[in-house]
């Protein structure tokens, strides 16, 4: 299997507009990040992932982007991203950027040019049709804000495609001279120094040309498998790799790609094919939600959690490669989510690190996750800022529904949740900014922030840094095998990682209750498997006994 950077570091996803503000306009700012980069090298980062930061009329807080080529003046100055990127390789971190590249803002020119007239030159930069044989859209796709995916425009009598805000147009793969202005747009970022992309939504740029219906169960808003991993994606992505990513050998590659089979992620990953590096393994965001509506939740079981672990293990593990998170700022934050903020609170969030940073797969930490931040539950709509939750909370009033339940949905649902501000200080706003935030801050900022951490050996953060700095020393994080041990208990996680004659037994425990640990039948697993049972204890495990493990308990052995 390839050695590389990108499989031994954890990725670290800064939120640029909450991160940290320099200059007391409430927004967060690229100064802002530099005064945290001893923070980030604390921590022991490798790589930053940064959200998007380009010009933008933020309809969708910058995922629609109106000039590639700029920094927004709400987070500074060009120069002030290449000071950032300077800091970072001072300290030894890589930096990736948002690639945003399915589409652009409505503001872009580009768009401003094609919906101009039919025949503009830029006319083909995005998807066009005139109105279906009854007048209606062309087709039933709908966005992911679940209304039709077409947006009619006045100007010239057509529909644009938009699979997501109506604000967000799609750009036309299909058209070469496109493609090639992307290219060049990649090849400035890279000539700038940064060290690769995440690439927002990739899987959806290859849309089906004839443009059929979708079969009902696939035109729903979470089903959209119907126009994901296109007819000519492979091609695409092939395209851009040897068009320009090859010139820079060191860069790496993360793809958002909702919907995937295994082996889809062997053909986007697998190094011979050269289309990315790595794809990310989402699924461990729908634990716990309902399928078909983006605001309900539903009971989950461990069970699930293993089988996804172990389907992606199985098939993408050794011929490809993808990333692992359970928060990310498009999601609730998992945590809090699946397991609750009371009293257990702490432990199950360093038993979650342990989880994530042992699994196979590189590990991406959502900023504030090393905390055991927890989601804001704001009391009123006036606090919410994403366009899908305040669209979902004007429909069901206008249906009738009560405005507190409703509120109760965004609670468990709206990716605002895991939004708010860093808590960097139990300072005014939480030491984010000294003005009012965008957002407003969790209120438990004077418990749970940064400062306080940092100074504490049990915190969670001083918990995350010791998992960075295994993984640093141990490759078997990286690149062991990886088996699951009891394998049907359905409150028990255990597994062996291996690699030669290193050999590590990690068990942890999912439930909100003490368990008490099979030990003879783990050891007859263990030793099944050829392994010895005789264990040191490499990082966790506050209780101190053996058979009987707390709540969230997780610990790391090495088998000697
Ligand atoms: C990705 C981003 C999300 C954004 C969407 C549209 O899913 O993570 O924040 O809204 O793409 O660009």
């Amino acid at each position: 299997m390839q050695r590389t950077y990108w499989k031994e570091n954890v990725i670290y996803q800064v939120y640029p507009p909450s991160f940290k503000d320099s200059n007391g306009d409430g927004w967060g700012d690229l100064r802002g990040i530099i005064s945290k980069l001893d923070y980030l090298q604390e921590l022991g980062v490798g790589i930053v992932w940064l959200g998007p930061v380009y010009q933008s009329p933020f309809a969708d807080n910058g995922y629609d982007i109106s000039d590639y080529y700029e920094v927004h003046k709400d987070y500074g100055t060009m120069q002030d991203l290449e000071d950032l990127i300077a800091g970072l390789h001072e300290r030894g971190i890589k930096l990736i950027m948002d690639l945003v590249i399915n589409h652009t803002s409505d503001e872009h020119p580009w768009f401003q040019q094609s919906r101009t007239s039919k025949d503009s030159p830029f006319r083909d930069y995005y998807i066009w049709k005139p109105p279906g044989p009854d007048g209606k859209e062309p087709n039933n796709w709908r966005s992911f804000s679940n209304e039709s995916a077409w947006q009619w425009d006045d100007q010239t009598g057509e529909y644009y495609l938009r699979l997501f805000d109506r604000k967000q147009p799609d750009l036309n793969w299909e058209h070469a001279p496109m493609r090639e202005e992307i290219y060049s747009m990649i090849a400035f970022w890279l000539d700038k120094g940064i060290d690769g992309f995440r690439l927002d939504a990739i899987n959806m740029i290859s849309k089906d040309p004839d443009f059929p219906d979708a079969p009902e169960d696939a035109r729903h808003p979470r089903g959209q498998e119907f126009y994901k991993n296109g007819p000519r994606i492979h091609e695409f992505l092939h395209e851009m790799y040897t068009r320009v990513l090859a010139e820079y050998p060191e860069i790496m590659t993360v793809g958002e790609a909702p919907t995937v089979t295994m082996e889809q992620v062997k053909e986007y990953t697998s190094p011979d094919r050269q289309e990315l590096n790595m794809v990310l393994l989402m699924e461990l965001m729908s634990i716990g939600k309902t399928p078909k509506d983006p605001w309900g939740v539903q009971p989950w079981t461990l069970k699930e959690l293993k089988d996804k672990i172990v389907k992606w293990y199985k098939g993408a593990f050794s011929e490809g490669w993808y990333g692992v998170y359970m928060s990310t700022h498009d999601h609730p934050r998992m945590i809090p989510h699946l397991f609750g903020s009371g009293e257990h609170r702490e432990a199950a969030a360093q038993m979650i690190g342990t989880f994530l940073h042992t699994i196979p797969g590189t590990p991406f930490v959502y900023q504030g996750e090393e905390l055991g931040m927890s989601n804001t539950h704001y009391g009123s709509i006036e606090d919410y800022h994403d366009a899908g939750t305040i669209g979902f909370y004007r429909r069901e009033i206008e249906k009738g529904t009560d405005g507190r339940k409703v509120l109760e949905q965004i609670h468990h649902r709206s990716r605002d949740g895991a939004r708010s501000p860093m808590q960097w200080s139990g300072e005014a706003q939480g030491g984010f900014s000294t003005g009012k935030p965008w957002i407003p801050v969790n209120e438990n900022y004077n418990e749970v922030n940064a400062e306080q951490q940092m100074q504490d050996p049990d915190s969670v953060f001083s918990h995350y840094k010791k998992l960075i700095a295994l993984r640093k020393e141990f490759p078997v994080m990286v690149y062991g095998d990886f088996r699951l041990l009891l394998t049907d208990h359905d409150q028990l996680f255990v597994y062996t990682r291996s690699l030669g004659d290193e050999r590590w037994l990690i068990v942890i425990n999912f439930a909100h209750q003490e368990i008490s640990v099979p030990w003879e039948q783990l050891e007859n697993e263990l030793q099944a498997d050829g392994f010895h049972s005789e264990r040191q204890r490499l990082l966790g495990g506050r209780s101190g006994k053996e058979s009987l493990w707390q709540p969230y308990e997780a610990c790391i052995f090495r088998l000697v």
